[in-house]
């Protein structure tokens, strides 16, 4: 989440701080910045110089020329990430051939075909916790609901025991965090390093127990990984950034889709009505939801390897880049009014699950879980309204990365 901007000089970047006003609506400064230039200079509140992409056609650029690397060492060597960062170089974090070869890897064993097969098992999880929301009479969907189910989902997928997810979820705030001291830098190394110790056991017990089945037919997708990765095999670090990457990844993204999405259609009850009315609009909602409140509002860093033109603005050679995803989505040169929700919209070229290389490998079970337990709490309430003001509700975590909903107490009976 970006904070407020403000200029000493006419020429000096913009500063980006994490401020209570911004966090709660961070839409009118995007659409500031992208009406100054779609491509900028700001400067983050560790100091670091980040040229800011904020339009559509110049994020969809960016996002695939490989001028712009994403390589975690690169990173690191010119100081545009901490050595601190310790997760170890994933998919994310790498460019082709590497990244190409990490992701077939893993595209081995994270199929369609296991996706699908967790459709009934993420019917059955969102159904419990269907049950429990209707137990209260003023309940917060996001303790309840937005933050549990996304973690059953991905333990369940990876094959992370249930008694062990509790971790897990500590693990991932801390991760996603946006550090501001060096106290929060060593919690967000700590946890790493937990998480690693944790993973290298869980490694060594499932390998343990492959056998001789083959990719298809083991039961979670870290022996399914075991299986895959064969002749070809991932180093360990390998495998613990990817484990790392993909528990992070498929949590609180998930999470922030489910509250920033509920939020936003008990705010706008003709866009919920609609969708009581004809739930098989729940699909093009969910890219809608994506579109209007970005669950991740920014890409990680990229470095620009030599001056690129973006947009007739050069990026220099050696300038740290990010992509701002959300500001881009309410780009009007390819969403019509895109500060309105229409939720018979259903454009799926928003950039809310990134584009190019790097476009989200988890955007089938994202988009499925979000039809399933936003369609699920539309059908089994549709009278349920906010049990507060929407001016009481808080926004956050405060980061530049994610943006989500700190607590939403509704009444689900109405
Ligand atoms: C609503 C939920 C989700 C959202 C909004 C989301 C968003 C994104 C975005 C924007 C990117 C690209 C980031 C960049 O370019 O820097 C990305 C990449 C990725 N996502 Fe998701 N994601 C979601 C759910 C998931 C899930 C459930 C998983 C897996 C369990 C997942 C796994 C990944 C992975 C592995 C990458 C990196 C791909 C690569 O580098 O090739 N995501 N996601």
């Amino acid at each position: 989440m970006i904070g407020r901007s403000e200029r000493a000089d006419a020429t000096a970047p913009a500063e980006v701080r994490l401020s209570e006003e911004t966090i709660a609506d961070p839409y009118p400064l995007y659409e500031q910045w992208r009406q100054d230039a779609s491509v900028q200079p700001v400067r983050f509140p560790s100091g670091l110089i980040v040229w800011q992409v904020t339009g559509g056609p110049e994020a969809r650029a960016v996002l695939t020329d490989p001028r712009f690397s994403r390589s975690l060492r690169g990173l690191q060597r010119r100081g545009i990430l901490g050595l601190g960062y310790a997760a170890g170089a994933s998919m994310l974090t790498s460019d082709t051939p590497k990244h190409t070869r990490l992701r077939k890897l893993i595209s081995r064993a994270f199929t369609t075909r296991r996706i699908e097969g967790l459709r009934p098992r993420v019917l059955e999880i969102a159904g419990e916790f269907l049950d429990e929301v209707g137990r209260h009479d003023v309940v917060d969907l996001v303790s309840t609901l937005a933050v549990p189910l996304p973690a059953a989902v991905v333990s369940e997928l990876i094959g992370i025991p249930a008694d062990h997810r509790d971790h897990f979820g500590r693990w991932t705030s801390t991760l996603v965090s946006t550090p501001t001291n060096p106290a929060e830098e060593e919690a967000r190394r700590q946890a790493v390093l937990d998480q690693h110790e944790y993973c290298r056991g869980l490694i060594r017990s499932r390998e343990a127990e492959l056998g001789t089945n083959g990719v298809a037919e083991q039961p979670d997708l870290l022996s399914a990984l075991l299986v895959a990765h064969g002749a070809d095999r991932l180093s360990e670090p390998e495998l613990l950034a990817m484990i790392n990457l993909l528990v992070v990844a498929g949590q609180e993204t998930t999470t922030n889709l489910i509250s920033n999405g509920m939020l936003a259609l008990l705010t706008h009850p003709d866009q919920r009505r609609l969708l009581v009315e004809q739930p098989d609009l729940i699909g093009n909602a969910v890219e809608e939801l994506l579109r209007f409140d970005s669950p991740v509002q920014r890409t990680g860093m990229q470095v620009a390897l030599e001056d690129v033109p973006v947009g007739g603005t050069v990026i220099p050679a050696g300038a740290a880049v990010v992509v701002l995803l959300a500001a881009a989505n309410r780009d009007e040169r390819d969403h019509p009014e895109a500060g309105q929700l229409d939720v018979r919209r259903g454009a799926k070229d928003h950039l809310a699950l990134g584009f190019g290389p790097h476009y989200c490998l988890g955007a089938q079970l994202a988009r499925m879980e979000g039809a399933v337990v936003l369609g699920g709490l539309l059908s089994r309430f549709p009278a349920m309204r906010l049990a507060e003001p929407v001016t009481a509700i808080r926004r956050g975590p405060s980061s530049l990365f994610v943006r989500g909903v700190l607590t939403l107490p509704v009444r689900p009976a109405g």
